[in-house]
């Protein structure tokens, strides 16, 4: 478990070493979220694969174990959970707050009970993060929607959710996933039209078939859901990190290393691989997984994010910390979190040139970064400063390191096995 004391942690880098070698990819850790709270659809016991010792993890099981479902980790990476005597509508304010993914839970005792209180949630602070979607989601689906006092209050107004056509603003990841947990056990059949084709819906989808949900078209813009009655448990395997795994990559080319990053699908980070190999970094995809070499040079490449399969908004802070030692100037254009530049000011601290236009970081590389005292103020901008503080010079000091716990699991341990020199103190 994640304790509160280490939220006093330093993590404390020596940069200059070349990563290389092999490391593992873990579960994905968004994934995992969704499919903890799809698990507890079913009144039985699932079995999760693969799941990644990570913060945000915990975080839920013990949201989740507020609602009466049973939670525990089992060796190593798999989770189960018992949701047969879940009967909490309420989710509890001081654990949700600190997640976006806590509201996951409306779905789930929308679908499950009929009713969720679920407090207006929180998360990474990378722009304004409201619910409004999954609201008007669940307003399309039959139930009495109203906030106040903090908390999202839904309720059924029949016996269960109604099957409808819903339009998914924004093809939003969590709206997409929030809405197919609760149509699944919905009265008839729900259409998301827009729908967001992200791994991790496909993923999602992909559990709660295997428990009995019928769903079609998830990884396209139509989903199809035809409610059933009950679900039950299932045994299954969360696909691998996709933004921890480009992390790793993007570590290998930032170092002019040679990392191969095991047990990824590369298909999930296609764009990252095209924008490395278009900075001069050599990429190699075979059965084992992605191997990025750097060539003694590095180019300033453009970017513009973009929901899946375009280039992922997670990737934006650490691919620009790539870019502040690139050759040339670089612009990532932010399309789907406007506060996504928490990272600058960070990376400035280090020597870096980085200006923001509206929703544009421009970076001119520099010749080095230098070591410095920096925060790591939400999971992918503290990514973006231990990319920098490994081929800074000198010493880079790492703090509100709860950020990076939150999202990469073993982080220093994996760094170490690549070479870096890292210690958390
Ligand atoms: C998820 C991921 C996050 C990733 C993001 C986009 C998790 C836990 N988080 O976040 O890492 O960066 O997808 O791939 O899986 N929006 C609204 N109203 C809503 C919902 C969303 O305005 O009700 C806006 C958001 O502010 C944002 C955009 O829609 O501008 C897309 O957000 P969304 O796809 O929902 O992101 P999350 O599911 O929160």
């Amino acid at each position: 478990m994640w304790k509160k004391d280490e939220a006093m942690d330093k993590l404390i880098i020596e940069g200059g070493n070349r990563l290389q070698g092999k490391v593992a990819v873990s579960g994905g850790k968004n994934s995992t979220l969704a499919a903890m709270a799809a698990a507890c659809l079913a009144p039985d016991v699932t079995v999760l694969e693969n799941v990644p010792r990570c913060k945000d993890v915990f975080t839920l099981s013990e949201i989740l174990q507020a609602l009466g479902v049973r939670v525990e980790f089992e060796g190593q990476g798999r989770l189960v959970i018992d949701a047969r005597e879940l009967s909490t509508h309420v989710a509890p304010y001081e654990l949700c707050r600190h997640m976006r993914a806590s509201f996951y839970t409306a779905g789930l005792l929308l679908g499950r009970l009929g009713r969720a209180e679920v407090p207006l949630p929180g998360g990474c602070s990378i722009g304004s993060r409201p619910v409004d979607f999954h609201i008007r989601g669940f307003q399309a689906l039959g139930a009495k929607v109203v906030t106040e006092h903090g908390y999202v209050k839904a309720r059924v107004q029949k016996r269960r959710l109604q099957g409808t056509v819903f339009y998914v603003p924004r093809s939003s990841v969590g709206t997409t996933i929030n809405l197919m947990m609760a149509a699944s056990t919905a009265s008839g059949t729900t259409v998301l039209q827009n729908a967001a084709r992200e791994p991790e819906v496909v993923d999602t989808a992909v559990l709660l078939t295997a428990m009995g949900a019928k769903i079609r078209g998830a990884g396209t813009p139509t989903i199809v859901i035809e409610g059933v009655r009950k679900l039950h448990g299932a045994h299954y395997a969360v696909i691998p990190d996709r933004l921890e795994a480009g992390t790793y990559l993007i570590a290998g080319a930032i170092t002019q290393g040679d990392v191969l990053v095991e047990g990824l699908i590369p298909e999930h980070i296609t764009a990252l691989l095209t924008k490395l190999e278009e900075a001069g970094i050599e990429i190699t995809v075979d059965g084992e997984g992605v191997r990025a070499r750097g060539r003694g040079e590095l180019r300033a490449v453009d970017i513009d994010t973009a929901p899946y399969p375009g280039f992922p908004t997670d990737l934006h802070p650490p691919f620009a910390a790539l870019m502040t030692v690139a050759k040339g100037t670089s612009t990532i254009r932010e399309t789907i979190f406007e506060s996504r530049f928490g990272y600058v000011d960070e990376l400035r601290r280090m020597g870096a040139n980085i200006r923001v236009e509206k929703d544009t970081a421009i970076i001119t590389g520099v010749e080095y970064l230098t070591g410095a005292p920096v925060e790591a103020v939400d999971i992918r901008a503290g990514a973006a400063v231990v990319l920098a503080g490994l081929v800074a010079r000198g010493k880079t000091e790492i703090t509100n390191l709860e950020n990076l716990d939150r999202g990469y699991e073993n982080l220093v341990d994996k760094l170490k096995a690549l070479g870096a020199k890292v210690e958390r103190v």
